[in-house]
């Protein structure tokens, strides 16, 4: 199959969170299973590895009521069959750091970037010839694919292409005030709730992808069903059980190759569920790197976005208990003012427990993964997750809340290889630390515990072959 694949980023040039490592890794792994995938992306002004663009000799050229807009684009070639596309355009993306937002807040002309991104790819794949059997979009950002696969492209090459739409998060739309739907050409027919883009009398984003769409997916089986209710579905969960029968839950997978305690080369020393030794050396490194004294008291961590999501909230209500037992915290991770303030502020009352790095840095959480004994994700929701699975092929014991695809890839109980609390509730979440330092304290029990994460395989080829399911059924329709 020929699949074009858009998203607002791609790991590893582009990444805020775990969007950006999933537009890496799929599309490699489809292309691994024979398939001739291109991923559309912005050619953002800070990209890691630049230098490996190269031009195509090809040129976009869009028309909008807002104006013209275009610019070349660019490729790396990763694999035989795999081609990532760069839109650069200077005023959208090139004239600005950041990806959807700066200090400052979301950048004001985020609706007509992000048409750009999603019409433009289409055209992209126009502009190089390439046919798609399958458009595969992501998140609110592309969310107007679909719907301009199915209307503005009608009469052109990629009329039979059938679209997929993964939902990432659903808590993330794409509002807009309603002059977007002339500033962008989108016929008033469409600003409806029913079958169209209103929602609330604004324009949501996720709507084109969620109603146009010809199938749904979403990153794991049990967030596919939380968001068939009230408590999860953000408002649009009567949407979704109208479409249940086109939606799919697929677990994410993670790339094996790059996270791999064998052969990582951002650790001091290397490691497997055989030989855990390199694991203390690790701790050691992760420990003096935060100018944290050596020891044996455990190491909690974190490395995430700091957003409500992410119940940061909840932690730092927690932490100032747990740090009373002899334990240390290194927290990595940006997002809301508050929550790094609350970080910094947890690090400067327990200098000798406590270590922070607020901001993005991706070498790093590499380190912490392999350095810390356990790993915190007390989400309020998670729809897949990536951290708990990087934990647990590292070794580092997770403690999450039993939500989203957090259930759906840690064991708690017994013979688990993690430990999971239920309520979003501060009692949960001590109780949690309680059977973390009793399981620190029975190293037999700890080790098995670890053995058990670092044998489960959580590479892509399974969820890759969902993935391939879905277009093939598609495609027979
Ligand atoms: P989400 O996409 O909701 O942020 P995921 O767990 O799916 O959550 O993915 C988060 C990804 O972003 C992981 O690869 C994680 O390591 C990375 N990440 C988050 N914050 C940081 C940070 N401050 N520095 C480095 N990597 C980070
Ligand atoms: C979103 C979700 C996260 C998921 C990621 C990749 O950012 O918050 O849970 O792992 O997308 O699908």
């Amino acid at each position: 199959m020929k699949i074009l694949f858009i998203s607002s980023e791609v790991a590893p040039f582009s990444k805020s969170g775990g969007l950006g490592d999933v537009a890496g890794a799929l599309p490699a792994a489809l292309a691994a299973l024979g398939h001739d995938v291109k991923v559309v992306t912005p050619r953002y002004r800070e990209l890691r590895d630049a230098g490996r663009l190269s031009p195509t000799g090809q040129v976009l050229q869009l028309r909008f009521p807002f104006g013209e807009a275009g610019g070349p684009i660019l490729s790396v070639r990763m694999a035989e069959r795999l081609e990532v596309l760069f839109l650069e355009n200077e005023f959208f993306f090139g004239n600005r750091n950041g990806l959807y937002g700066d200090a400052w807040g979301e950048f004001g002309d985020n609706a007509r970037r992000f048409s750009y991104l999603s019409v433009g790819a289409l055209q992209a794949a126009q502009r190089l010839g390439f046919v798609p059997d399958i458009v595969h979009a992501n998140d609110w950002q592309t969310g107007l694919a679909p719907l301009a696969l199915r209307r503005g492209f009608q009469a052109t090459q990629l009329a039979d292409a059938k679209s997929v739409f993964t939902i990432h998060n659903l808590a993330y739309q794409g509002h807009f005030n309603k002059a977007v739907m002339e500033d962008l050409g989108l016929p008033w027919e469409l600003f409806t709730a029913d079958e169209g883009l209103e929602f609330y009398d604004s324009v949501n984003f996720m709507k084109g992808g969620l109603v146009f769409a010809d199938a749904l997916t979403t990153v794991s089986p049990t967030y596919a069903r939380e968001i068939q209710t009230p408590e999860q579905g953000y408002g649009l969960d009567g949407l979704l059980r109208h479409r249940a029968h086109r939606l799919h839950g697929i677990l994410n997978g993670i790339d094996v190759h790059e996270w791999n305690p064998a052969t990582d080369p951002h650790l001091p020393a290397r490691y497997g569920p055989r030989e855990l030794g390199g694991k203390s050396v690790c701790k050691r490194a992760l420990l003096e790197h935060f100018g944290l004294p050596p020891g044996d008291a455990p190491v909690f961590a974190i490395v995430s976005r700091l957003a409500w999501q992410k119940g940061t909230d909840l932690l730092l209500e927690v932490l100032p208990t747990a740090l009373q037992a002899d334990i240390r915290f290194v927290g990595v991770g940006s997002g809301e003012p508050e929550l790094e303030e609350g970080l910094r502020a947890l690090q400067a009352r327990y200098p000798k427990q406590v270590g922070v790095h607020v901001g993005f840095d991706a070498r790093l959480s590499h380190l912490v993964e392999a350095g810390a004994d356990f790993f915190l994700m007390p989400s309020r929701y998670e729809p897949c997750g990536l951290n708990q699975m990087y934990s647990l092929r590292y070794g580092t014991v997770p403690i999450v809340r039993a939500t989203g695809g957090l259930v759906d890839t840690v064991e708690g109980g017994l013979g688990g290889n993690g430990l999971v609390f239920e309520a979003f509730h501060r009692a949960a979440l001590l109780a949690a630390f309680r059977r973390a330092l009793a399981l620190y304290a029975d190293p037999p029990r700890l080790v098995d515990f670890q053995r058990r994460g670092m044998d489960k395989d959580f590479s892509w080829d399974v969820s890759a072959r969902r993935y391939e399911a879905v277009y093939t059924a598609l495609l027979a329709e």
